[in-house]
């Protein structure tokens, strides 16, 4: 042990990895945000009565401070959500709204008993929840059963800079008209614009959300340190238990407490800080600080978890269904070098019995950093590559950032040049040119909707040569990075389309990148084939049209074990498809720590391997024989339960539940579970507890929820919920639980890739309840790569198993949407179940097919053989006692 340490350290002290913290803004080097942080005297704002105009479904009224008038508007939204948006009244400009984060027009509800009397305005919302407005000074308050749950400018932060013309030997106040960072300066024609006002939950102590950052699940108090920073960034070498802003932002909150959850998403696309102030108890204040746009806040009233997901997902939208191959295993690395790299890698999968979906090409593949082209030596012949790839039910994904070399041999620059779609100067005139992967280059205005139309043209076959369907996308660097801008990002103060600033748009850049990318892969197949499209930068809403990963993570074990809040905070912001780089993309990853982490990888959502150009290859077989086993088990486990992951992800489509759970998601008044963020929920019925401290090899897992019962999924332990349970997890072993009163389907057979096993048949675990009486569960079914499911074909069913009387018990299976008809012959092969309390005498299919089983009374498990149903057609299986 000891000299393993040794070993360990000697690692790290040679090889330490830290970002360059000057390189990037702290609060109050951001003028905007030091002058509503620090300085927190304010005018006041008043409601004035005589304003007020009501419709249905929205109230309308005039704040007015002694510097300016604005215009309040409250919105009722249906399912118990609803809008507050304060604007400039008779602004001198327009203020930026990123409604495209939204999935459409929000639906309006009817808000209902509206009155006013002198001092307030009480509006009823749904059953339970009033509003109140106090005019003077003016503040708004949620009760939901009387109670205060929210109250928005309760401390009277509301502040709200307007734009204004320059009067000269007027003092606005330091950096109100221009400011420097790092030797860039940013002018402020207009002014500053900034907004901000204090939102207070009480009745809670925890706040979740405000990802991306690379801290715990549950927001901190930031009174001694920097507020949160959203600001989406290409950080190097980013370090943890930090507040700095990352590559994406989702400026949503979650408040969760035994008994009510509720949640805000400030819709703002400007740099944001949100300060959080966790001291009194039961009241959480926080501080929303935004540089330009609207103050737009939606506010969902829950008063569950789950209530929550689908509120929240029915106004950003869900992560549509993707296809199979991109839920299952992932290559990567910074670069596969050529065509025979690529097929080398490929046949080492099936050498060595790993399976494997898809191989990635970073940028070294195209020639000289121009996207959609090939380099044409090391990549002659794309198209047999990939057709060797797809032999084996392999696809190939390519990398495609939104930088654009400046070249005029170039197609992709020549058009976007020609036609003046790149982002402009400062004084809106002419391209503006950064420094990025291939040298000088522009950058698309995605902001303009004709930008977003020739971008989803660029993936059709006639323009990007030499791809087919068979090759999918890759969206990096899309913050956008700027190695030589401000913070390694664009300035400010340069032009978009609408004569938008970069400041007010900057944190939606990625998201208009992404999204028109995956309209483009739709498009390019007449709309046969579902897209698979991975972005690094991301808003509110990108989950609409992209998976999204952690960015550039490390290989030491305290990323690793970052990675599970991280993926958690994406995961109940509405954006499900996540994971991060296996074995950590900067550094060498040593083999425990290798292990580990294919392990937590098998059990993320999007599951990838990549590394840093200078790391050693690390395809698992050249690793010691021992490494590899370990690898290749995890990866195994992913395909043996894609059945199920599949299903998670087509149940999200309907109900916007993530896929990957906090504990507290699933057992919401199980208050132990609310600091936890050492094991997740897998669906709503495996508990996973990964192994992410070097040199442990078990771990205590602590069990959920009331008169439930957790069996261990590979062993024979079982124990009743609000314990802490002890289990060993070996090198090669990652400690999973299955709830009692769940059914899970799984294929027991592992092939090369997730394709080829489409056909094969399904194997069901039972976990018994508690009393050991029922258990339940779904599946989901169809081609995995075509929209012909929308067309009704695939399958939805449930299982059901349960007493019926001391003498029978039946397993049932019946279909949970009949618009669904999948003729995939998939049968059910074995069934397994646990917790059985009885001794049967005989097991009948349909109660005319006598069945084989085996019945382990000590273990109290029953196993039916071959059944062979096809799972399409309802059967039952009788047991009798
Ligand atoms: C109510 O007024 C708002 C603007 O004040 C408008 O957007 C909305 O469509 C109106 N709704 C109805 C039902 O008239
Ligand atoms: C892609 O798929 C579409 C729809 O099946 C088909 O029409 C088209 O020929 C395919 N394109 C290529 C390049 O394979
Ligand atoms: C939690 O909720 C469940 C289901 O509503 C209930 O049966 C249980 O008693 C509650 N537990 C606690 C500790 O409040
Ligand atoms: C499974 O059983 C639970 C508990 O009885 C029930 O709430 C749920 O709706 C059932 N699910 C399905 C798909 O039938």
């Amino acid at each position: 042990m000891l000299l393993i340490s040794l070993f360990l350290l000697g690692g790290l002290l040679t090889q330490t990895t830290a970002v360059d913290q000057t390189k990037f803004k702290k609060c109050n080097q951001a003028a905007f945000c030091k002058r509503h942080r620090d300085d927190k005297t304010r005018n006041g704002y008043s409601l004035d009565p005589n304003s007020i105009q009501v419709n249905e479904t929205t109230i309308e009224a005039h704040l007015t401070s002694v510097e300016n008038k604005l215009q309040l508007n409250v919105v009722g939204l249906k399912d118990s959500s609803f809008r507050i948006i304060v604007n400039e009244f008779d602004g001198f400009r327009l203020r930026f709204q990123p409604v495209v984060a939204l999935d459409g027009k929000p639906i309006q509800e009817k808000l209902s008993n509206i009155k006013t009397k002198d001092e307030k305005t009480l509006i009823a919302v749904n059953g339970d929840v009033t509003i109140s407005i106090f005019h003077s000074p003016f503040k708004l308050d949620i009760l939901k059963k009387n109670e205060l749950a929210i109250s928005v400018n309760s401390d009277n932060l509301l502040k709200y800079e307007s734009f204004r013309s320059k009067v000269e030997g007027k003092d606005d106040g330091e950096g109100f008209w221009e400011e420097e960072f790092g030797g860039h300066k940013d002018s402020k024609p207009y002014g500053s614009s900034s907004i901000g006002i204090d939102i207070n939950f009480h009745g809670f102590d925890h706040l979740y959300g405000l990802p991306e950052h690379a801290d715990g699940l549950v927001l901190k108090d930031t009174k001694n340190t920097d507020p949160y920073r959203l600001y989406n960034l290409d950080v190097f070498e980013y370090e943890l238990a930090s507040k700095m802003a990352l590559y994406g932002s989702v400026p949503y909150v979650v408040a969760h407490s035994k008994s009510n959850s509720m949640s805000i998403l400030w819709l703002n696309a400007a740099e944001t800080w949100i300060d959080i102030d966790n001291d009194h108890k039961n009241t959480i204040k926080t501080h929303f600080i935004s540089e330009s746009g609207l103050i737009d806040i939606f506010v969902f009233l829950g008063p569950t978890p789950n209530d929550l997901h689908r509120q929240y997902s029915s106004v950003t939208g869900k992560y549509p269904l993707p296809p199979q191959f991109a839920i299952a295993y992932h290559q990567c690395r910074w670069n596969y070098k050529d065509e025979s790299d690529v097929a080398k890698v490929s046949a080492g999968f099936d050498e060595h019995d790993i399976p494997m979906d898809v191989m990635w090409l970073d940028i070294e593949h195209t020639d000289n950093k121009k996207y959609f082209t090939w380099d044409k030596y090391n990549f002659a012949k794309p198209l047999q590559m990939i057709a060797d790839l797809a032999v084996k039910g392999r696809k190939l994904v390519n990398i495609v950032d939104p930088h654009i070399k400046k070249d005029t041999g170039y197609y992709v620059f020549n058009e976007a040049e020609a036609n003046g779609y790149f982002v402009k100067n400062v004084n809106g005139e002419g391209s503006y040119q950064g420094y990025c992967w291939p040298g000088d280059s522009m950058y698309p205005d995605f902001v303009n909707p004709e930008v977003r139309k020739w971008w989803k043209a660029l993936f059709g076959f006639d323009k990007y040569l030499l791809s087919n369907n068979d090759t999918m996308i890759w969206n990096d660097m899309n913050e956008p990075s700027v190695f030589n801008g401000p913070e390694i990002t664009m300035p400010k103060d340069i032009k978009h389309h609408g004569g938008f600033e970069h400041r007010d748009i900057h944190n939606v850049y990625g998201l208009l990148h992404h999204s028109s990318s995956y309209q483009g892969i739709i498009d390019r197949s007449g709309g046969k084939y579902r897209p698979f499209v991975l972005t690094r930068s991301f808003f509110a809403g990108s989950q609409r049209s992209a998976a999204v990963w952690t960015g550039d993570n490390t290989a030491e074990w305290g990323h690793l074990k970052e990675s599970i809040p991280m993926l958690l905070s994406l995961s109940i912001s509405g954006i499900p498809h996540v994971g991060a780089d296996v074995g950590g993309f900067f550094k060498d990853v040593e083999d425990q720590l290798f292990i580990r982490w294919y392990q937590m990888g098998a059990f993320s959502p999007f599951f990838r391997a990549h590394a840093h150009i200078d790391c050693q290859r690390r395809e698992p077989w050249l690793f010691k024989s021992a490494t590899k086993l370990a690898i290749r088990k995890a990866i195994r486990q992913r395909y043996f339960f894609l059945s199920y992951w599949y299903t998670l992800f087509y149940e999200h489509t309907i109900s916007g539940k993530p896929v990957m759970r906090p504990v507290w998601s699933e057992f919401p008044n199980d208050t132990d579970t609310f600091d936890d963020e050492s094991q997740f929920m897998l669906g709503n019925a495996l508990l996973v507890h990964p192994v992410v401290d070097a040199g442990h090899f078990d771990v205590n897992a602590y069990l959920p929820g009331d008169n439930e019962i957790w069996y261990e999924f590979d062993g024979d332990m079982s124990q009743e919920s609000g314990s802490i349970i002890y289990l060993d997890a070996p090198i090669d072993h990652i400690p999973i639980l299955q709830k009692g009163g769940t059914i899970i389907p799984v294929r027991a057979r592992i092939r090369r890739s997730s394709k080829l096993m489409q056909k094969d048949p399904i194997t069901l675990y039972i976990a018994s309840n508690l009393d050991g009486t029922h258990a339940n569960g779904t599946i989901y079914l169809d081609d995995g790569e075509t929209y012909d499911y929308k067309d009704g074909k695939f399958f939805y069913g449930a299982f059901e198993y349960k007493r019926v009387n001391s003498k029978l018990y039946t397993i049932a299976s019946k279909s949970l949407d009949q618009k669904g008809i999948y003729q995939g012959e998939v049968t059910v092969e074995n069934i397994m179940i646990r917790g059985v309390q009885y001794t049967p005498s005989s097991i009948m299919l349909d109660e005319s097919i006598s069945l084989v089983y085996e019945y382990n009374p000590s273990k109290q498990t029953l196993t039916i053989k071959k059944p062979d149903c096809d799972i399409t057609h309802s059967f039952t299986i009788s047991i009798i006692v």
